[in-house]
């Protein structure tokens, strides 16, 4: 495949969004841009020094501080922030509480979609998020929307959190799920929804690979068309 393309892959919280994104990543060598991890390690700066997410000041001189980056370490993408490695700290409990409510700040959202679509301006990259088929690259060749029942996504969110040694009940899981896509799906700033022209993967009953290899049928598609 020679022409490059660009890839938005949206949906809602625990639904195979960035495994998929990052498939298609490695079967295509594409870019690979994880927005959600950008947001989140947004709201463990202002967790971390206390800021006042109310304060437009306050955010704006917490958005001046703050530097995100994303390396390859031992073949993973990993999230730094001001220089720190806080790819395990982003994916914690006390962030994902926490970032649906900094994610709906309209200075914050401006902060991330500038750097976004300077990182993604090149072909040949995907990005996994809540806004990118609509607002970040609303003219990507390829817009997919992703969803699955909430049992599905809270056993894949559990097990996710197990294997990293945190302990959780599956009830508290499909709360914080539950939560994000409320306040992710009805902020005043462009809320997540699907693009007219996305196409929509119920991911509920299909395995990695079932969503892998029908992912890169559609990219050719796109390409030769
Ligand atoms: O993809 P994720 O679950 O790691 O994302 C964490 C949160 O960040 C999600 O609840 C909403 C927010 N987010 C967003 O508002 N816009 C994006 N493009 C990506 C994530």
């Amino acid at each position: 495949m020679e022409n490059k393309i660009t890839i938005a892959v949206d949906g809602f919280a625990s639904c195979g969004k960035s495994t998929l994104a990052k498939g298609i990543a490695k079967a295509l060598d594409y870019a690979y841009i994880d927005t959600g991890a950008m947001y989140r390690a947004v709201t463990l700066y202002c967790i971390e020094n206390e800021v006042n997410i109310n304060d437009d000041n306050a955010i704006q001189s917490a958005l001046d501080a703050i530097d995100i980056r994303f390396k390859t370490i031992e073949g993973k993408n990993t999230a730094f922030l001001n220089g720190k490695n806080v790819e395990e700290d982003i994916r914690k409990m006390f962030v994902s509480n926490r970032v649906s409510e900094v994610a709906a700040v309209s200075l914050v959202r401006r902060a991330m979609v500038r750097q976004q679509q300077e990182m993604g301006k090149e072909k040949g990259v995907i990005l996994d998020g809540r806004d990118i088929g609509t607002v970040v690259f609303p003219d990507a060749e390829l817009k997919l929307f992703m969803t699955a029942n909430i049992e599905v996504r809270t056993q894949r969110r559990l097990l996710e959190l197990q294997n990293k040694g945190q302990s959780i009940t599956p009830e508290i899981i499909a709360k914080n799920l539950q939560h994000r896509d409320h306040i992710d799906s009805t902020r005043a700033d462009s809320p997540l929804k699907q693009a007219d022209d996305a196409i929509v993967i119920d991911n509920s009953n299909l395995t990695e690979n079932e969503q892998l290899t029908m992912c890169l049928a559609l990219v050719k598609i796109r390409i030769n068309s």
